[in-house]
């Protein structure tokens, strides 16, 4: 048998080679095409715990509207107010910041400055420090509003932590435009970051002012 001739066999084995080939390939297309990836900025749900007490809140690591790197400890000592939203929303993320920074307008200039207004992002792709620092100097918004943002991991976590619900969703057309649907509350933690409320989407600046003076009155400040 030299090199150019070939068994009558060769080539019905080699088409029958190459046609399980294929079929493997497609086999494999086809897994391929089985079910959608899940939403990558869906969190996980957060485990529950049976303590009985109110798990929210906790340590977080993200970037500030300057660029720096912050923890909760940062804000050690002084009430938080958190809200979680994005600088692209169109209606929900900047009531809902008109209506914080309503409630701290009613508070006296020494309760208000004792509060931490704090917006935590939950579109870090689009919401960079510098976007997010022209976004805080919104006049209706709360006068020392701070922006962080940063990884989507580190959004992720802070928003686990807070059990605040946030999924991007792709608008229906040709451009490359998202939403982002996420949860519509405002925090507030005490000195030490603990979790001490929540005022509901819809809470009117005034009760959530009342709420505030009452919270300094009891924490003894
Ligand atoms: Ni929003």
């Amino acid at each position: 048998m030299s090199f150019k001739t070939r068994p009558i066999w060769f080539i019905p084995a080699v088409a029958l080679t190459l046609g399980l080939l294929a079929a493997a390939v497609m086999a494999g297309a086809g897994l391929l095409r089985g079910p959608a990836p899940a939403d990558a900025g869906a969190p996980r749900p957060a485990p529950v715990r049976s303590s009985g007490e109110a798990q929210v809140g906790g340590p977080f690591t993200l970037v500030n509207h300057r660029g720096e790197t912050v923890t909760e400890a940062d804000f050690a000592g002084r009430p938080m107010l958190i809200y979680f939203g994005f600088t692209y929303c169109p209606d929900v993320c900047p009531a809902s910041l008109q209506v914080m920074g309503a409630a701290l307008e009613q508070l006296t200039p020494e309760q208000r400055a004792q509060f931490q207004p704090i917006l935590i992002s939950v579109d870090p792709e689009r919401d960079t420090p510098d976007m997010l620092a022209q976004y805080v100097t919104a006049p209706a918004f709360p006068e020392n509003l701070t922006g962080l943002t940063g990884t989507l991991d580190q959004v992720r976590n802070a928003a686990r932590a807070y059990r605040v619900y946030f999924a991007r969703v792709e608008d229906d057309g040709v451009s490359s435009d998202y939403t982002v649907d996420h949860s519509s509350i405002i925090y507030l933690m005490d000195r030490e970051g603990r979790f001490v409320e929540v005022f509901p989407h819809g809470s009117s600046p005034a009760s959530i002012a009342a709420r505030l003076q009452a919270f300094l009155e009891t924490s003894g400040a």
